[in-house]
C-alpha cells in the first residue's frame, strides 16, 4: 500500500532523513518507534508531501512523491499530527466539519463521545478528549492509510488504554496505519510491525514479537 524507497528529507541544510525505506501493507499497522528529534515527524510530514523531499514514494502503486498534499489526500492518506492541532474556538462539530466531508455519523460510531460534545468548545476538551478528536478529523477524509503523530503524548496511562482500543477499532475498519510513538505499550498492543529511526535513519525493524530485544537495543 505505501512503499517508501531511499528517501531524503531536508529543512534546507542538511539532511534529516537519509535513506529510508520502509512499507505499509494493506490493513497493517506500522510503528516507527525512536527518539525526540530522530527524523519521525519529518517523515509523516514527507508522506504527505509538507517536507522537501527526494527518493521515491509510491501508495497502492501510483508514485506520489511529486504530488500535492491535497492530492495525495484525495487518494487516501490522512494525518493526525503531533500536537493534535484542533482549533480550540471551535465547536467538535466545526472541527469535523472544517475537512469538508459531511459525513459525521462514520466517525461518532468510533467515538460516541464526540457526539456527545458535538457542541462543546474543543478547546475546552480534556487532552485524551482533543487527541480522539484530532484523529476523528482525520478519518472524515475516509482515508486508506492514516498517519499517527504520537497520539500518546501527554496523555494518563488509562486514556492511552482508550486510546489503544480506538486504533484497533480503525484498524478493524481496514485502515492502514503509520504509527509515531515513543510508548512501547500502545505499539505493543496495536502494531504489527516496528521500524526504529534514529538520527534519520532506520536502524532497526522487525515484527512487533521484537520489541522486548527492540527496547533493550535503543531505549535503555
Ligand atoms: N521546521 C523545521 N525547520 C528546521 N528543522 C526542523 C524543522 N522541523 C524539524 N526540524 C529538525 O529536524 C530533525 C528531526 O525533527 P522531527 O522530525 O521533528 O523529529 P521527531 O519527530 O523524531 O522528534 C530535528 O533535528 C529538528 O530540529
Ligand atoms: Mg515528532
Amino acid at each position: 500500500m505505501l512503499r517508501v524507497e531511499d528517501l531524503y528529507a531536508s529543512y534546507g541544510k542538511g539532511d534529516v532523513l537519509r535513506g529510508i525505506n520502509l512499507e505499509v501493507d494493506e490493513g497493517e499497522t506500522v510503528a516507527i518507534l525512536g527518539p525526540n528529534g530522530a527524523g519521525k515527524t519529518t517523515l509523516l510530514k514527507s508522506i504527505c508531501g509538507l517536507v522537501k523531499t527526494r527518493g521515491k514514494i509510491f501508495f497502492n502503486g501510483t508514485e506520489i512523491s511529486k504530488l500535492k498534499t491535497h492530492e495525495r489526500i484525495s487518494l487516501g492518506i490522512a494525518i493526525s499530527p503531533e500536537g493534535r492541532r484542533i482549533f480550540p474556538r471551535m465547536s467538535v462539530r466545526d472541527n469535523l466539519l472544517v475537512t469538508g466531508f459531511k459525513d459525521l455519523e462514520k466517525v461518532y460510531e468510533i467515538f460516541p463521545k464526540l457526539k456527545e460534545r458535538e457542541d462543546q468548545l474543543a478547546g475546552t476538551l480534556s487532552g485524551g478528549e482533543q487527541q480522539m478528536l484530532a484523529i476523528a478529523r482525520a478519518l472524515m477524509f475516509k482515508p486508506k492509510l492514516l498517519l499517527l503523530d504520537e497520539p500518546s503524548f501527554g496523555l494518563a496511562p488509562v486514556i492511552v488504554e482508550t486510546l489503544s482500543q480506538v486504533v484497533q477499532k480503525i484498524r478493524e475498519l481496514g485502515v492502514s496505519i503509520l504509527l509515531v510513538e515513543q510508548n512501547l505499550s500502545l505499539v505493543a498492543d496495536v502494531a504489527d510491525r516496528v521500524y526504529v529511526l534514529s538520527n534519520g535513519e532506520i536502524v532497526d525493524s522487525g515484527d512487533v514479537s521484537e520489541l522486548g530485544r527492540m527496547e533493550k537495543s535503543y531505549f535503555s
